[in-house]
């Protein structure tokens, strides 16, 4: 049974787009909970300008207070070098530097050009050698919304420049769902050739419904770590039309059903997905929650056992009729 890793990135990824401010409690709560699920890494929160994200502008006080669970990675999101300060002085085990492969995409996102993000980053990667772990999340690697395909070779060189810088991880991400499973079955090939030493990990959107098909595609060529969102909430606010992350209970009962060991305890998953709506508010996109895992059986209605009496056999008895 293939090991997988799963991040869990709800409480960036999928509040950052929330329109009504989550409260510091129901944050800190909800991350608690997600902690015991059996996740490789959590990711908390980001240190973003809090003009720019206000919904996470508690930062640094969510992860002062989240419980720690040994094994669990507490991973946060760093755009610049005082976003780098922030995570460190607020002993996150790993910061998880963004900056986007198409220029226009990391415009909007970032306010700088690629070149401006790529030496900030060097910058953060120099001061957080030695003391905490840097994987780096390239943003639309699969299509941007405004420029359009965003060529392989493109994702490439960005990876190859930081993992020259001394990373540990890459995060490939298809921030606006934009990816099909042909393009990412190719991607993955190309990226585990190259960057053999890497933690190489997978983030869908759902946008356009092929956000497990992705996953699917991903795993079959050899990835093992993915990115989800409880209830499949997310998007990114600078991404028109951007929706969802793939759904993370969706993805890790679809994996188990495979016979995947996804470490995840997906009844507690379940559980906390069920509480979802009412912390955000709103439905959420998850199925899984709604239809109970593909093994939680139904009572057959009381009409199925007078059918089975009505058509069985002459001479069998109601035990071999039914089985
Ligand atoms: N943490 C806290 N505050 C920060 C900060 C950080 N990491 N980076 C910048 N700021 C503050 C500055 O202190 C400044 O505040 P002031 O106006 O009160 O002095 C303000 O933000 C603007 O700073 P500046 O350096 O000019 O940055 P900017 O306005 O060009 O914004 C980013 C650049 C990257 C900080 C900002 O665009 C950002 O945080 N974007 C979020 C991107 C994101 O998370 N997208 C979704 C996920 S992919
Ligand atoms: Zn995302």
């Amino acid at each position: 049974m293939r090991r997988l890793h799963l991040n869990e990135v709800v409480t960036r990824d999928g509040f950052q787009n929330e329109p009504a401010f989550i409260p510091t409690d129901a944050k800190v709560a909800l991350i608690d909970e997600l902690g015991d699920c059996g996740y490789a890494k959590v990711e908390v929160t980001s240190f973003t300008s809090p003009r720019a994200i206000p919904m996470l502008r508690d930062a640094d006080e969510v992860i002062g207070r989240i419980r720690r669970v040994p094994g669990v990675e507490y991973t946060v999101l760093v755009p610049n070098v005082r976003g780098a300060e922030r995570a460190m002085e607020a002993r996150a085990d790993e910061l998880n530097v963004v900056m986007s492969t198409s220029e226009t995409h990391n415009l909007a996102n970032l306010r700088m050009p690629r070149e401006k993000s790529f030496a900030a980053l060097r910058e953060v990667i120099g001061i957080a050698q030695g003391q905490v772990p840097v994987n780096v999340s390239l943003s639309t690697s699969f299509g941007c919304p405004m420029e359009g395909d965003v060529p392989q070779d493109e994702v490439l060189r960005w990876g190859a420049r930081f993992a020259e810088l001394g990373v540990r991880g890459l995060t490939v991400c298809d921030t606006t769902g934009m990816a099909h499973p042909g393009q990412v079955a190719r991607l993955c090939e190309a990226l585990q050739h190259r960057f053999a030493g890497l933690q190489l990990t997978l983030h869908f959107h759902n946008t356009r419904g092929m956000g497990l098909a992705n996953v699917l595609a991903a795993v079959q060529q050899g990835i093992t770590r993915f990115d989800g969102s409880l209830g499949g909430l997310g998007g990114c606010p600078y991404a028109p039309g951007a929706s969802g992350n793939i759904c993370s209970e969706d993805a890790i009962h679809m994996l188990q059903a495979m016979g995947y060991d996804t470490g995840v305890d997906l009844a507690r998953l379940l559980d906390a997905a069920r509480r979802l709506p009412g912390i955000v508010g709103h439905e959420v996109p998850g199925q899984v929650a709604k239809a109970g895992r593909c093994t939680d059986l139904h009572p057959a209605p009381a009409a199925v056992a007078e059918l089975r009496d009505l058509h069985r056999p002459a001479g069998s008895t109601a035990g071999e009729a039914s089985r």
